[in-house]
Order: C-alpha cells, then structure tokens, then sequence
C-alpha cells in the first residue's frame, strides 16, 4: 500500500468544506471519513456523494446500544455505501456481533437498482472496527468513569472481545499499536491521535506522529484536523504523505 492510501480524512466540517477537500483530494487520497459532525448535519447522502467522487468511505459514528438497534444501524450505514464503520467496543460482544451480522445482510443481499450499493459494489465486506478507548481519553478520565484498568489494559481487553465478536480489526491510539498487533496479528488497525512534531494535541490525549503510528503496526492513520484546519489542506496532506515516505 502507498503512503496516500494509509491516510484517511476526518472530514470534521460542514458539508461545503468536507465536499471541497475531497474534491481537492480526489485522485490523491484514497480514504475519507464521515464523522458524527458531518453524517448528522448532512445525512446519509454524503457518504454516496464521496463514493461518486472515487473515495472509500469510513463511517464513524461509534454506534453503541442494544444489539437490535445496532444491527439495524450497521445494515444501514453499509446500505448508504460506508467501506468501513466503527462500534464502540465497550457495548460488549452480542452487540458487536449484531453489528458483524448487520453489515453481511446488507452486503450479502442483492442490492435493488439504483441504490447505492448497486451503484458502489465492490468485492470487499465492509469492515468493522471496534473502537477500543479514545484517543482522547488517559487513565485519569478512564478512572474518573469507574474503568480500574489502565489505557493499555483495557485496549487489550477490548480488542480481544472486538476479536472474538468477529470484528476486522480496532481503532487505537498509536501508543497501543504494537500491543493489539502482536496479540492479533491479522487485525486491521486503525489509529487517530495523529499528530505532526510541530503541532499541538488540541483534545487528543494519546498521540504519536505519522511515521510513529506505521511503525507501530497502524495499517491506517485518522488525520483530522491537521489536514482540514490548514489554509491548504491538498498541500497539508502532500506533506504528510511525504514524512511518512522520508522516514
Ligand atoms: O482532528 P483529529 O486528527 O484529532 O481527528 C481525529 C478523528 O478520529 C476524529 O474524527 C475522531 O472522531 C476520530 N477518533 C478519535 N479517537 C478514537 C476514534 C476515532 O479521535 N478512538
């Protein structure tokens, strides 16, 4: 995989910005994310309005409730066209598994004309990832919540009960990287919590540069607001490609 296809997007923005950069990026990059911010503003249709621009999707709405409603929401979420969506790990393993069931009843159905899944089909399932502990979050707020484990140890857990539901893999912080890898060799790992030597945390706790993330085991890097905060964002993320290449 080249450097480009390893970052994906948060388009933490309106709708006008979000469509504008991945315009900029199309040909570029190749992974796009649709967070709460823009997938409650703009609905589903944005994730079919990327698609039709050649990304892949990664819708990260987190979902985290009764394992019906999850089910129902992850055949729904594919159904809008998402390559990939999240669950919160903590909603336990029934509901992780009603989420894996979810995404193969959309994907295994024979999609109607005209939908976006006939418009959009490709080979791949789409991927559930578990979302372990936010990056946001350090051992202070874990504890002030009632979680007695530490960040690493509660990340392992986690990921093996994501493992064991029949999830694709976690979201991590690039600090637990290496951790999940070596306890679930086949994972797909995703890692926010992405930031440049130069840049500040903002409300991220957990965090490591590009290059640090990758060789930590991170199959894939969440870049938010380093990329779409920047006066050139097409450029922000050419630099980023080009530090990862460099190292
Ligand atoms: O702007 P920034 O690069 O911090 O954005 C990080 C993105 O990754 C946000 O869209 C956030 O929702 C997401 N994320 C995270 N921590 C997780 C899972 C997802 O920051 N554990």
């Amino acid at each position: 995989m080249k450097a480009a296809e390893r970052i994906i997007v948060a388009l933490d923005c309106p709708e006008r910005k979000a469509a504008e950069i991945a315009r900029f990026l199309k040909g570029i990059a190749s992974w796009m994310k649709v967070g709460m911010t823009l997938y409650y503003k703009s609905g589903p249709a944005i994730v079919a309005k990327l698609r039709g621009m050649g990304h892949n999707v990664f819708v990260d709405l987190k979902l985290h409730d009764i394992p019906h409603q999850v089910q129902g929401a992850a055949k729904a979420v594919v159904e809008a066209g998402a390559n990939m969506l999240t669950v919160h790990a903590s909603g336990g393993l029934a509901m992780m598994q009603a989420a894996v069931q979810g995404v193969e009843e959309a994907w295994s159905a024979k999609p109607a004309k005209g939908t976006v899944l006939d418009r959009y089909h490709t080979d791949a399932r789409p991927k559930v990832l578990a979302v372990t502990v936010l990056t946001s979050l350090d051992d202070a707020v874990l504890h002030s919540v009632g979680v007695a484990a530490n960040s690493a140890e509660q990340v392992a857990l986690l990921a093996s009960l994501a493992r064991q539901a029949g999830c694709d893999g976690v979201v991590c912080s690039p600090q637990e990287a290496a951790a999940i890898r070596a306890l679930w060799p086949e994972a797909l790992i995703v890692t926010p919590g992405i930031r440049l030597e130069e840049s500040g945390a903002d409300d991220q706790a957990r965090i490591a540069t590009p290059d640090a993330a990758l060789q930590a085991g991170a199959d894939y890097l969440v870049i938010g607001r380093n990329i779409t905060n920047q006066a050139e964002p097409g450029f922000a993320f050419e630099q980023i490609v080009h530090s990862i290449r460099a190292a």
